[in-house]
């Protein structure tokens, strides 16, 4: 198995307050990219391809190894994705696609491991997840409880998610030219592929808000 990474990292740093690209944002001094590379490639992927904003190539070449591939992004993270699939050679023996947020920069190599060795166990698709400890509700229009999904039924959805790189590549191919979603495993479920999951580590917790990153920067000091 020869597994590519799809690091999306072509969003801005708007929610985080930063004046930059957030996946150049730093953690502990480094570039949140350069800690999400580092993690998958720790974690057994053979080659990584980062999708970035199209006027911010050289800063991300400045802070990330020569073998890595840098790839303009999008609009939205699908585009971004979009483009990145694009970008992987077209013969590759590259079997299996990783797809990873660089706004999930202390993902621990486990996690990785584990959706790898899921790939390797046959699934087309795989996801790892944690359980939702919250009440969870659907609202209405008007921010009125509509519904309140079983709990122990809920799970949050992290990255990387782990796909058979056609499976994937089909599933992109089918999409409208417009069409926006927040991961990918629900654009291979739209493409009616089962998707498996494996177990998600808090750690590997997405960056969106100041306060996501003071927690990370206690993740690293402890
Ligand atoms: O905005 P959000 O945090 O959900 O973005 C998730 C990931 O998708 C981030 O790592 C971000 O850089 C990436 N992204 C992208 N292209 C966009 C928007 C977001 O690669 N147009």
């Amino acid at each position: 198995m020869h597994a590519v990474a799809i690091v999306a990292a072509a969003g801005s740093g708007s929610r985080l307050g930063a004046d930059l690209p957030k996946a150049l944002v730093p953690l502990a001094g480094r570039p949140l990219v350069a800690w999400a590379v580092e993690g998958l490639l720790a974690g057994g992927v053979a080659e990584v391809l980062v999708t970035v904003p199209q006027d911010q190539r050289a800063a991300f070449a400045a802070v990330l190894p020569p073998e890595v591939r840098l790839v303009g992004g999008g609009v939205t993270r699908t585009a971004s994705v979009r483009a990145g699939l694009a970008a992987l050679p077209a013969d590759a023996d590259a079997d299996v696609v990783l797809v990873h947020d660089a706004a999930r920069p202390l993902t621990p190599p486990d996690v990785v491991a584990r959706v790898l060795a899921a790939l390797a166990g046959g699934a087309a698709a795989v996801v790892p997840v944690l359980p939702v400890v919250d009440t969870t509700v659907l609202v209405d229009d008007a921010g009125r409880v509509a519904d309140a999904p079983p709990r122990e039924r809920l799970r949050r959805v992290q990255t990387p998610q782990g796909f058979d790189r056609s499976v994937l590549a089909d599933a992109y191919a089918a999409l409208a030219e417009d069409a926006e979603f927040t991961d990918d495993a629900a654009v291979v479920r739209a493409a009616g592929v089962p998707v498996a999951t494996v177990a998600g580590d808090e750690r590997a917790a997405k960056i969106t808000v100041a306060h996501d990153l003071a927690v990370a920067e206690g993740q690293v000091a402890r």
